[in-house]
């Protein structure tokens, strides 16, 4: 097949989403011996070995050159004589070069002038659609679809590769527990078990398990490794963990993507116990090569190379040759590689055979991705949001959508959903009517003029029955130096800011329409532009600038009130609980952002999402997660409305001044219908720990519930599984999840869902760091959240 048409790629795009019954798509990757069969052929070797042979040190090394050519997203770039260096043959892969003109441009250079003709590799993050803007992954995670995901990838690897990319630098599978920090809008939460669900379907729905086709693309999982756990939530800064909670946690969803069959890594920027992950040989090459057999290459991220010289261990020569030998084979814009390296071998500092290892990862991945028969990329139409393309992004949005509550309100019932009782409704707020904010923090292609507000998509269904008010922008005017911190040349930079001059006169302007209407839809959240994605760590977690005066000014109305919070990472919503109705949460939902939300407000579509991290009552909590690790003091059961009256509640693991718990629990999320759970039956009630371990992986019990709706219309629920070893030698989260289903169930009907349990559930990692299981009783909840009732128990046995 040609890579010109997007076109006739549209089928193949909708074909695995409309034959995707629940983890279809899952299964061939995880059974995958090898993590990467294309990789490891022997005759995709053999050409890469007598390529090899032809090459002098310099191309060598330009082989694991990456820069950007294009606009910025970090410090220091470079602006080389960029034609020059890929003439010589001195650039291996250029990152934010986009399209065919411009790709071609430099692939003619390569292709033709270089002595070896070897192709470049562009790359290019790809976050969440590439030109067809899709809900950030942190909503996707909330779908608890990993076939969503799996669809998202695929559609951006169609689009990417007609845009001449055929790498992107995606998912990102950090597990992210404290949402100060900025990137968490890009993962899938906090939890490891949904984590590897996710990162598996990432990558499936990008590569294909088939690199060589034309609608796929290598990925990049990064950020290698343990990014998310920066201390203090701040961007960039220092990881420290113990080996047992690296393993246990976070490595978990990279070492799915491993398996699935991922052709690159990216290292990360923090340190990982006082070792740079960039130039660290213990997670680069023990644990991602020798323990799990990873065989493509691992990029730096950007600039981290150079950067190893702030983590002050070494000079320019010295971190470029700390990061080569760790198991970094490409410097993404640090300019040291290519030209410090080649100095370090020549003086005996590393072996030449260093360089051959890293330059073979990266053209065993550019063979498998048939650049050297396929170098060019033809001329396509130009992109436009077209019906199938909304259509795409449109039933992916509906199901990102979480309903966090909807309480009665007296003499109306649940406000939501919406039904023609509401006369006039007034939609308020800096969200409600913003295209840029709305496609989210990280779409570098995508394109504002496509999103469809909340605005157009309720003036679509209530034409003058809708009334507007912005009431106030995302940001004061004192705010403006928050804006002039980030302001710098991007594609998706933000140039439209223009601060609402007289908060209080409009905040009374949004009060006077409130009053005119039947109930008011506000639509709060933050920047995404500014203050979500990298670089964009937060201090605070409530709505920014004066939004929450203006909530709180539209309540003292008395009008009921549905809030729609729009943003990339939990915030501290703890007076709106307590005085809001109806709470949406629905994240950055990408083009069809109004029509989304609107599907949902009317009750078009059943909310069925959950959430993929804990919102927290305070900032203070964070960071914040419900598999946490049991206390010896536990203040599980404490009414904290009054200070503590005796010991047993003043001497306990708790905060003087706020609830331990979230606000909203890991995996919470409403129906417009009610879900009951029978009690869970099991298999067998009592199985030998040596069973479980000889059986490498298969179940060797299966736990089962019946899920009725008891409501009156069909609904969609996630059935959520978890467990909790309660005798282990290193002890054991308090739960942690270990399954999820999405069933959907009509009115009335009742479906049985089982969840296997084997080694692969059970196991956890002992003090010498092996993963065992050991005699123990596991309790078991299943239930619609992280506060799962149904209980039933297995007992582990010697
Ligand atoms: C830095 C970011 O950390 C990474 O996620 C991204 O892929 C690179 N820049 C390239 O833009």
């Amino acid at each position: 097949m040609k890579f010109n048409s997007l076109r006739s790629l549209r089928l193949l795009v909708l074909l695995p989403w409309l034959l995707a019954g629940q983890g279809w798509f899952l299964g061939a990757a995880q059974n995958r011996p090898v993590p990467n069969e294309q990789l490891a052929s022997k005759d995709l070797n053999a050409r890469v070995e007598a390529l090899l042979e032809k090459m002098t040190l310099e191309e060598k090394i330009g082989q694991l050159v990456q820069y950007s050519a294009g606009y910025a997203t970090g410090p220091n770039a470079s602006n080389l004589k960029y034609d020059e260096l890929v003439a010589r043959g001195q650039v291996s892969s250029f990152l934010n070069v986009v399209g065919a003109e411009a790709t071609n441009h430099y692939q003619h250079i390569a292709m033709e002038k270089s002595r070896l003709h070897i192709p470049l590799l562009f790359g290019q993050d790809v976050i969440h659609g590439h030109r067809t803007t899709f809900p950030v992954p942190l909503a996707l995670a909330a779908s608890w679809d990993p076939s969503a995901a799996e669809f998202v990838a695929h559609y951006g690897a169609v689009e990417a590769r007609a845009d001449g990319l055929a790498w992107v630098f995606s998912p990102m599978v950090d597990i992210a527990r404290d949402p100060r920090w900025g990137r968490i809008i890009e993962s899938s939460g906090e939890d490891p078990y949904l984590g590897s669900a996710m990162a598996r379907a990432w990558v499936k729905g990008y590569q294909q398990d088939d690199l060589s086709r034309p609608d796929s693309v290598a990925v990049s999982v990064k950020h290698f490794a343990a990014y998310g756990a920066a201390v203090a939530g701040r961007d960039y800064n220092a990881t420290d963990m113990s080996e047992l909670t690296l393993r246990q946690v976070y490595l978990k969803p990279y070492h799915a993507a491993v398996d699935a069959g991922a052709a690159t890594l990216m290292s990360s920027f923090n340190s990982i116990n006082g070792i740079p992950a960039t130039a660290n040989p213990f997670t680069l090459t023990q644990i991602l090569r020798r323990e799990w057999g990873f065989d493509g290459f691992v990029v730096s991220d950007w600039g981290a190379v150079s950067e190893l010289i702030n983590h002050s261990i070494g000079d320019g020569p010295t971190v470029a040759l700390k990061a080569l030998e760790a198991g970094v084979d490409m410097d993404m814009e640090g300019n040291l590689y290519g030209t410090v390296i080649a100095g370090q071998v020549r003086s005996g500092k590393i072996p030449e055979s260093v360089v051959d290892e890293a330059v073979r990862r990266v053209l065993r991945v550019k063979f498998a991705l048939g650049l050297f028969e396929h170098p060019y990329t033809a001329e396509g139409p130009a992109y436009d949001a077209t019906p199938d393309r909304r259509a795409a992004a449109r039933r992916v949005a509906d199901e990102t959508l979480v309903l966090l509550k909807n309480d009665p309100v007296e003499g109306v019932g649940a406000l939501l959903p919406l039904t023609a009782k509401a006369k006039k409704v007034a939609l308020i707020g800096p969200l409600a009517d913003n295209q840029r904010e709305l496609l989210g923090a990280w779409a570098v292609t995508g394109d504002p003029k496509y999103v469809v507000t909340l605005r157009t998509a309720l003036q679509e269904r209530l034409g003058d029955r809708l009334l507007y008010a912005q009431g106030c922008d995302l940001l004061t005017g004192e705010d403006a130096s928050i804006v002039k911190r980030v302001d710098f040349d991007r594609p998706m930079a933000a140039d439209d800011h223009s601060p609402v001059p007289d908060d209080a006169r409009t905040i009374a302007e949004a009060v006077d329409t409130s009053k005119k209407a039947d109930v008011v839809i506000l639509a709060l959240g933050e920047p995404a532009n500014w203050m979500e994605g990298e670089a964009a760590s937060r201090a605070t977690l409530g709505f920014t600038g004066v939004q929450e005066q203006l909530l709180e000014a539209v309540a003292a109305t008395r009008k009921p009130i549905i809030l729609v919070v729009l943003a990339g990472r939990p915030l501290e919503l703890t007076w709106a609980a307590a005085h809001v109705p109806a709470i949406v949460e629905a994240w950055s939902p990408g083009i069809e952002a109004g029509h989304a939300v609107a599907d949902v407000l009317f009750g078009d579509v059943n909310p069925s999402g959950k959430l993929p991290s804990s919102f927290p009552r305070s900032v203070g909590q964070e960071p914040l997660y419900y598999a946490q690790l049991p206390t010896g003091r536990p203040a599980a059961h404490l009414d904290l409305s009054h200070f503590p009256q005796n010991p047993q509640e003043k001497f306990v693991s708790r905060y003087m001044d706020e609830e331990n718990s979230a606000l909203f629990p890991f995996g919470w999320g409403l129906s417009y219908t009610r879900f009951s759970y029978a009690q869970p039956t099991i298999s067998r009630a009592e199985v030998p720990a040596q069973e479980v371990i000889a059986s490498a992986g298969k179940p060797v019990v299966k736990v089962g519930v019946d899920v009725r709706n008891t409501g009156s219309v069909a609904g969609t629920e996630v059935v959520q599984f978890y467990i909790r070893n309660t005798a282990a030698s290193v002890e054991q989260p308090v739960r942690e999840l270990k399954g999820f289903a999405r069933v959907t169930l009509a009115p009335g009907e009742q479906k049985h869902v089982e969840f296997p349990l084997g080694f692969d559930e059970l196991n956890f990692y002992n003090v010498d760091l092996k993963r065992t299981v050991e005699p123990t009783i596991y309790k078991i909840w299943v239930g619609g959240s992280s506060l799962a009732k149904a209980e039933t128990s297995l007992r582990v046995v010697e």
